[in-house]
């Protein structure tokens, strides 16, 4: 999957990455042979219902899976050949907010509740191996927050002092204050009322583009999703099983799962929550056979419960990951 999408440069390339965690009851599979590539200068958007894998998903690619969980394969190289899961730990602090930064799930608590919010972000810098008198670091903070929309007053404020979508722009500023290439956004604004999550997700738009940075936002939100996002993925059981551009995937999906999300949205425009499907949720310890979603599927065979299907490119740019895909890809190769 690593041919250009709008004429856009490859920045990252995921291949066969696996998380597993250890539990009493066994191995789960919580990200199960990812493959993705993500374009410079994109906005991705990564959707799946819970325990779908999304957070320990951009979690890995921090190198932050913690016991019982551990990376058990895979690859995620940047354009220059640096694999993100092949670094050692001094490299991994190295790379942390200079080429990959995250706005955590929850952001809002992440913050030191006792020092004021300029006094994290120099703090944050001098770790990082900022260096600089005070004054300048000062007022590259208040930069910094005047580019994610708050007043330089808020430099000097501790977390309690402000609201909760201004927490969550501070947590923004102090995840672009080295100019990373890629920002991961975890459901960013799913604790923030409507109209500060559309501000919010506009103000993360603009930086976007003025950073010329790749973000992957994971949310629930297809309506705002779709807002956002110029590619979605979708994941399931920890398998990404289609990616495609937001109107492919909204107007025209290709597996049967997401064809099943997108019909229980209300319409595109209107906000639709990401709502479960019917049918019982799959266990990752007890994994069914063959592709993980037929028990569920309106359209499975039973060719679905012993093989498992790949992501294969169905339209340009369209990718699924179901054997009725295959088949017809399989009949039109030979
Ligand atoms: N500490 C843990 N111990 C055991 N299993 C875990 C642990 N953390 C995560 N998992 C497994 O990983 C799976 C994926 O979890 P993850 O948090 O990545 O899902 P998610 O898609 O981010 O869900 P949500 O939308 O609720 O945030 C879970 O279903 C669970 O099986
Ligand atoms: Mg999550």
């Amino acid at each position: 999957m690593s041919e250009s999408v709008n004429n856009r440069e490859p920045l990252l390339d995921i291949s066969g990455l696996e998380v597993h965690f250890e539990t009493r009851r066994g191995i789960a599979r919580a990200v199960n042979e990812v493959d993705l590539t993500l374009y410079k200068g994109e906005r991705f958007g990564l959707v799946g219902e819970s325990g779908s894998g999304k957070t320990t998903m951009i979690l890995a690619l921090l190198r932050m899976i913690k016991t019982p969980g551990f990376i058990a394969g895979g690859k995620a190289v940047f354009d220059d050949g640096t694999d993100l899961l092949a670094l050692n730990a001094e490299q991994v602090r190295q790379t942390r907010l200079k080429r990959v930064a995250m706005v955590p799930q929850g952001a809002m608590n992440s913050l030191n509740p006792v020092i004021r919010i300029g006094e994290q972000m120099m703090l944050t810098m001098r770790e990082h191996g900022e260096e600089g008198e005070r004054d300048e670091l000062m007022a590259r903070v208040v930069g910094l927050l005047e580019k994610v929309g708050l007043k330089p007053e808020a430099a000097s404020l501790y977390p309690h002092e402000l609201s909760g979508g201004m927490k969550q722009r501070a947590c923004i500023a102090q995840a672009i204050c080295l100019n990373p290439q890629l920002i991961l956004a975890d459901e960013p604004t799913s604790a923030l009322d409507v109209v500060v999550q559309r501000q919010i997700m506009q103000t993360l738009r603009q930086l976007q583009i003025g950073l010329d940075a790749t973000v992957l936002l994971v949310g629930h939100d297809m309506g705002l999703m779709a807002q956002f996002a110029e590619r979605v993925g979708i994941m399931y059981g920890g398998k990404l099983v289609e990616v495609g551009t937001v109107s492919d995937i909204f107007r025209n999906p290709q597996h049967p799962y997401t064809q099943l999300l997108i019909s229980s949205i209300p319409s595109f425009e209107t906000r639709g929550d990401f709502k479960g499907i019917p049918g019982v949720a799959l266990s990752l310890l007890d994994p069914p056979s063959g592709c993980l979603f037929h028990p569920r599927c309106p359209k499975a065979t039973d060719a679905c419960a012993q093989r498992e299907p790949t992501l294969k490119e169905v339209s340009p740019g369209q990718w699924a990951s179901c054997l009725l895909h295959e088949e017809e890809h399989d009949a039109t190769a030979s």
